[in-house]
């Protein structure tokens, strides 16, 4: 359920009219819904109810900082994979301890801000990547919580690009070689293990896998306890599938998936960790645009639009449906047509979709794309140097632009020429 509504023939984001913040702010941008956005944070954590958990917000969906504040004010804690997103959840008020920091290619410096930082739990993923941690751990004179990132061999049957649980990805370590790597973690004096963890992709649209996964983790789990290690937390990583309406696609709810985690890791007695970030995100955001032109061109019409691939590249790159709805809300009999939906960029690649059908919608008008609100304004770009889109925060009535919509002289300020060109 999102918070993006007709209200008198008007698309609103709760109970702003989208029209009042095109007006203001100008398009195309991002809206979210401080409403929704709190909704799925509390259906992730009632999902969990009755297991000692933590909800790690994977905030590489979205990583606004009016976003994380509104979350970490919730209690959440988050999952972050740089320095970069770790400097975001601290300076959103996440303690620390709240914070898992994961990744495939942390750096030395990034371990050691991590550690300064007092990190819950790092989520590492190879036995050289230990040993660093080890070492810097070692040289600070403390020790490195951690869980190791298994990779359970199971097929999360999503987009190949965010697939990440088959052996031939790169990320964890091969779950028969975990215990070697928790031996070899047990003889190192930077190193505290607390957990295992696991990751085996994004938007899942079924529990099978996920079962699949969790209960190989669970056979782990007895195996290193019973090899006289600590495990005390077991992190299941993100990944629920979200609708995107129109799509078909009918991912399994929250209250399915926390019972089926409770029914394969439930009875371990382990603090659940799980990322979310899409689920908390997704449907909480559309991206509002304006059509320029309709164009017509051999045997199909085309909506060129304000927003292009370097504002939501989710289509170009994922063939990801985003499902189009007109800002005035269309008559209930309004006749649909198929139409091309492109943006202003120089390539092919820029059409968020292709012969969709569509109500009547003319130059001028306004459009949403939804279920933008994730890996939308993080994956946005200054490609054709177009400005890097705004992001607007909606509560209740009030809207606040939480990152605004830079200037071409501040674009262009940030390079340089050098002295011998001058
Ligand atoms: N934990 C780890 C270790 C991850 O790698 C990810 C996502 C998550 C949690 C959160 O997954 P979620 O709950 O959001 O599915 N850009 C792509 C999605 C990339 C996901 C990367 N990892 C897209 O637009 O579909």
């Amino acid at each position: 359920m999102d918070h993006f509504t007709y209200i008198d023939g008007e698309l609103c984001a709760e109970d702003v009219r989208l029209a009042d913040i095109a007006a203001s702010v100008g398009t195309p941008c991002y809206v979210y819904s401080a409403a929704t956005l709190e909704r799925h944070y509390r259906v992730c954590d009632e999902a969990l109810a009755g297991m000692r958990h933590r909800i790690c917000y994977a905030l590489k969906a979205n990583s606004n900082m009016a976003v994380l504040r509104l979350l970490a004010r919730l209690g959440a804690g988050m999952d972050v994979v740089s320095e970069g997103e770790l400097r975001r959840a601290l300076a959103a008020g996440v303690p620390g301890e709240r914070i898992v920091f994961a990744g495939v290619g942390k750096t030395a410096d990034e371990m050691r801000a991590a550690l300064a930082a007092g990190v819950g739990q790092f989520n590492v993923e190879s036995e050289p990547e230990l040993l660093a941690l080890d070492a810097v751990a070692r040289d600070m004179g403390l020790r490195a919580p951690v869980a190791i990132r298994v990779n359970p061999d199971v097929d999360a049957r999503t987009h190949a690009k965010i697939s990440t649980g088959k052996s031939e990805n790169k990320f964890g370590v091969p779950i028969a070689r975990a215990p070697q790597v928790y031996a070899l973690a047990a003889g190192l004096p930077g190193v505290e293990i607390v957990g295992v963890d696991l990751h085996i992709g994004s938007q899942l649209t079924e529990l099978a896998p996920f079962e699949a996964a969790f209960r190989r983790l669970a056979e782990l789990v007895d195996a290193l306890r019973a090899a006289g290690h600590a495990i005390r937390r077991v992190d299941l990583g993100g990944g629920l599938g979200i609708p995107y309406v129109r799509s078909n696609e009918a991912p399994p709810l929250p209250f399915d998936y926390g019972a089926m985690v409770r029914r394969t890791v439930g009875g371990l007695g382990a603090e659940v960790v799980i990322e979310p970030g899409r689920l908390i995100a997704g449907n909480a955001g559309v991206l509002l645009a304006r059509v320029i032109y309709r164009k017509q061109g051999e045997g199909r019409d085309f909506l060129i639009l304000d927003a292009a691939m370097n504002d939501l590249i989710r289509p170009a790159m994922y063939d990801a449906w985003h499902d189009l709805v007109p800002v005035a809300e269309p008559a209930a009999d309004a006749p649909l047509a198929p139409v091309d939906v492109v943006g202003p960029v120089c390539e092919t690649g820029d059409t968020f979709a292709r012969a969709r059908s569509l109500p009547p919608i003319a130059a001028g008008d306004l459009v949403a794309f939804r279920s933008a609100g994730a890996y939308g304004a993080v994956m946005a770009s200054e490609y054709n140097t177009r400005p890097l889109v705004p992001e607007v925060l909606v509560s209740g009535s009030r809207f606040d632009v939480v990152r605004s919509r830079p200037t071409y002289d501040e674009m262009l300020r940030r390079e340089r020429i050098p002295d011998w060109l001058a």
